[in-house]
């Protein structure tokens, strides 16, 4: 099966931090996840550079927008190899074929008679690059606290007050369509509540993909920007990639920017008869000590920063193990250590630490000869992880990545405690056939963990999965079960360790 999966595209006004590192994981954990499932996987991630926020950026710094823009988006590029994403491509919405694509919908949308030119006059946030309604502000600002300032412009409109009744039939017939429900909810409250229609082009800047009929205006910049996401497989073409991947299997986004890919994007895609994402996921904000993260507070935290301090798998997993995937969480450096010394240090660390050095002692350095039919039949810490298996995938497919780490996490709190109470380093004198059992409990627990944390810590589960002797060939999930048990009489390395304490 094919399967593609997006990130949101960056705003290159700032430099990368944890939020948009958060985004960018999920989409790998899930990518890798798919892989190892068998699939074919597109995951696509790049940079939004069009719009009044990044023209403004530049300017502050002095810079034309397109060098400023070859600036910053470099960084994201960075971001993406200092996280081990693996991105299939990366776009950018000023290189050619995004604006091709643009233009192309543009000019189906106009074709169609869904595009009308009008006038503008209300309020803007460029900070959220969102038109706002008078109702909507509070205290003068956006809901958002971004402050708005009042536009009246010539401006191209769409017609999204003719979608309100097809958007609500879409998501009756789809209720898997938004993830999580509560989210759905809002939306369709939103929907219902009366849709307007949206203006879709800026005329008192330049920065944008001119319109062809009408130069003095740009296209708005998230029309603009949710193409990418068809613009990266090729369309207006229709076929290669764009017939292999789309529609889209899942957008993950942030719920501040739901909206625009609940609501605006399927219109677009509707009026264009373009198939529609089967799915968008909203995750929740991270606070910084219960506050929003944001440069003129100071606490921004940056993604390079935690990499250097706890490492790179150490943070992939932090991020996705702290919070419910889809709520708000708060970030703690604290927090942070205390969570990945008991879980990867003192927990799955040191069973493999453990053990690894007992068998180097005391077994030889080679798995333990044992029948493993008759022990996969007998020992239900080995029979019962096809259940653990189970929980774990119907976590995964549900984007519950914190609950699937619970299940590998207890998978290797037994296994601790079963140690502890088997002794092996007491039977080592008295019955070495019970020992050698327990020893191959334990390392063919370790190999169904280790391949089930690929998806998190790839770099660290390779390390893992190398110190147990098991083959690049047989890591995948087609491998977890008996028929690729870990073979009695491998020699077994000298093993290192793979999470260190941190102090
Ligand atoms: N350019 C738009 C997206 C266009 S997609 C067609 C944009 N960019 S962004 O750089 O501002 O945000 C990108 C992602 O980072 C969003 O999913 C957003 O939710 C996420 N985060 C930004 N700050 C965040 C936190 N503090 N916490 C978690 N994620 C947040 O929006």
């Amino acid at each position: 099966m094919n399967f593609y999966i997006t990130t949101p595209i960056y705003y290159v006004n700032d430099q990368p931090h944890i939020g948009h590192a958060y985004t960018s994981v999920a989409c790998d954990v899930t990518a890798r996840f798919m892989r190892l499932k068998g699939n074919e996987v597109y995951f696509l991630t790049g940079t939004d550079e069009h719009g009044q926020k990044v023209e403004k950026a530049a300017e502050n710094k002095g810079l034309n927008p397109q060098s400023f823009t070859d600036e910053v988006s470099e960084t994201f590029k960075s971001l993406s190899n200092l996280l081990n994403l693996s991105n299939n491509d990366f776009i950018r919405t000023t290189e050619e074929r995004h604006k091709k694509g643009v233009l192309a919908l543009w000019n189906k949308l106009l074709e169609k008679g869904y595009i009308y030119l009008g006038n503008y006059a209300g309020w803007y946030s460029v900070r959220d690059e969102t038109f706002y309604l008078e109702k909507d502000l509070i205290d003068g600002k956006a809901p958002t606290g971004a402050p708005v300032e009042w536009v009246e412009e010539p401006s191209y409109f769409f017609a999204l007050s003719k979608f309100q009744d097809k958007l609500l039939e879409f998501y009756e017939k789809n209720p898997g369509f938004i993830y999580p429900e509560s989210r759905f909810n809002e939306v369709i409250n939103f929907v219902k509540s009366g849709l307007t229609d949206l203006s879709v082009s800026r005329n008192s800047f330049k920065w944008g993909v001119q319109i062809p009929q009408n130069p003095d205006h740009v296209i708005y910049v998230w029309l603009d920007a949710l193409t990418n996401y068809i613009s990266a497989l090729g369309y207006p073409e229709t076929k290669d990639n764009f017939a292999k991947f789309w529609p889209a299997d899942v957008h993950i986004v942030g719920k501040d920017i739901l909206r625009f890919h609940a609501i605006y994007w399927p219109a677009f895609l509707m009026a264009a008869d373009i198939e529609l994402p089967k799915k968008i996921v909203a995750h929740g904000w991270w606070t910084i000590n219960g506050e929003k993260m944001s440069k003129s507070l100071g606490n921004v935290v940056s993604p390079k920063e935690l990499v250097e301090q706890f490492g790179l798998d150490q943070t992939r997993y932090f991020l996705m193990r702290e919070v419910t995937f889809g709520a708000d969480g708060n970030f703690s450096k604290e927090q942070m250590q205390i969570r990945l010394n008991s879980e990867l240090a003192n927990n799955i660390g040191n069973l493999a630490q453990r053990t690894l050095a007992f068998i180097q002692k005391n077994a030889d350095a080679q798995v333990p000869q044992v029948n493993i039919n008759e022990l996969y039949s007998q020992e239900e810490l080995l029979f019962s992880l096809e259940n653990k298996v189970a929980e774990y995938m119907s976590s995964m497919v549900s984007y519950k990545f914190s609950h699937a780490l619970d299940v590998v996490i207890d998978i290797s709190t037994k296994i601790n405690v079963y140690i502890n109470e088997k002794e092996p380093w007491a039977l080592r004198k008295t019955d070495t056939e019970a020992m050698n059992k327990v020893l191959y409990v334990i390392l063919e627990n370790i190999r169904y963990i280790s391949i089930l944390l690929i998806p998190f810590m790839p770099e660290a589960m390779d390390k893992m999965l190398d110190q147990i002797s098991v083959s690049l060939e047989e890591r995948s999930f087609a491998n977890l079960n008996k028929n690729f048990a870990i073979k009695s009489q491998a020699a077994l390395p000298e093993p290192k360790v793979i999470f260190p304490r941190i102090q």
